[in-house]
């Protein structure tokens, strides 16, 4: 799609993102960039394009690797790929839901380390899923979508939200509470908020400890919302039962950290949107953002609207 509009360079290597520096030259030079949650695209970058670059259009519905106001001031077009990727994280939530409460990696690497002797009374036991209550931080589209799981397994969900979402929370049987009155209540808590100034580090150490022992905590939104030193703490000390984290501070995971050595945490690589259905949509839905930004039409999903009025 890209090539046949623009002339197109594409980094070669899939598994490493380009060195900030690369990009800053790949943006001098052209006027659309499309992007991955691994690019940084800052004022310096935006800067060093000199007002060639139009449109940023990132492979994520999450856009905190952009400074979109920057962007804004500059004219720049900021697109994203929501929606696409909506059940695809919801599952992989689910996922971690279930094997974090369950102990399904623990118990694979107990069996494969050739540790289980017998049956036993006593083996791997986690906790139950059914009937059990789930509290959602952040109640938007995969909030929902997560929410609306939990009724097959007859689940109490709760959800906290800066505003209140009275269709979607009448239409799942979601019941709107504080924050803090979520994480006393809740079996199990899974994130879907987006990271900004006001969620980084919005469970630490103590919101922690307003968690149940026996609860569980999810993250499938961004890493820096979790206080790491302070949740790797709490499992250690058994403060709360199990974690399930798919997205951490910094990413990749850095090899000396101390999540590494905790058996109640299982740990996947940032892979919430990661079917071949959904990428595939992803990568359309980017592609297709830049070639109406670059052809002077409105990007189909343009975060940074105020910026058509400039
Ligand atoms: C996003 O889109 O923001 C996810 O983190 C990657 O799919």
């Amino acid at each position: 799609m890209l090539r046949e509009m623009a002339d197109v360079s594409v980094w070669p290597e899939p598994d490493v993102p380009p060195p900030y520096e690369v990009i800053v030259q790949a943006a001098r030079e052209s006027e659309g960039l499309l992007c991955l949650l691994t690019d940084r695209i800052d004022v310096g970058l935006m800067d060093a394009a000199a007002g060639r670059l139009r449109v940023v259009s990132n492979c994520a519905v999450g856009y905190d690797n952009i400074d979109v106001p920057a962007a804004t001031a500059r004219g720049i077009m900021v697109c994203n790929t929501p929606g696409v990727l909506t059940e695809t994280t919801a599952d992989l939530a689910w996922s971690l839901i279930m094997s974090a409460g369950r102990r399904i990696v623990e118990g694979d690497r107990y069996l494969r380390a050739g540790k289980w002797k017998s049956w036993s009374p006593q083996l791997m036991l986690g906790q139950d899923i059914h009937a059990a209550t789930l509290g959602i931080i952040g109640f938007g589209r995969i909030g929902q979508a997560v929410a609306r799981r939990a009724r097959g397994f007859g689940m109490e969900v709760l959800y906290s939200d800066p505003v209140r979402q009275v269709e979607p929370e009448k239409s799942v049987g979601a019941l709107f509470v504080a924050l803090p009155d979520l994480l006393r209540r809740s079996d199990f808590v899974s994130i879907h908020a987006p990271l900004t100034p006001e969620t980084r580090h919005m469970i630490g150490e103590k919101e922690l400890a307003l968690m149940k022992p026996t609860a569980v905590l999810v993250n499938t939104a961004r890493g820096p919302m979790v206080d790491e030193g302070a949740l790797a703490e709490a499992l250690r000390k058994k403060r709360i039962f199990a974690a399930g984290l798919d997205v951490f501070e910094a990413e990749p995971l850095p090899q000396d950290s101390p999540l590494l050595n905790l058996e109640n945490v299982v740990l996947l690589p940032h892979i919430g949107s990661a079917s071949v259905a959904t990428r595939t949509r992803m990568a359309r839905m980017a592609a297709e953002n830049l070639v109406a930004g670059l052809s002077g039409q409105r990007p189909p999903y343009l975060v940074n609207e105020e910026v058509l009025a400039l």
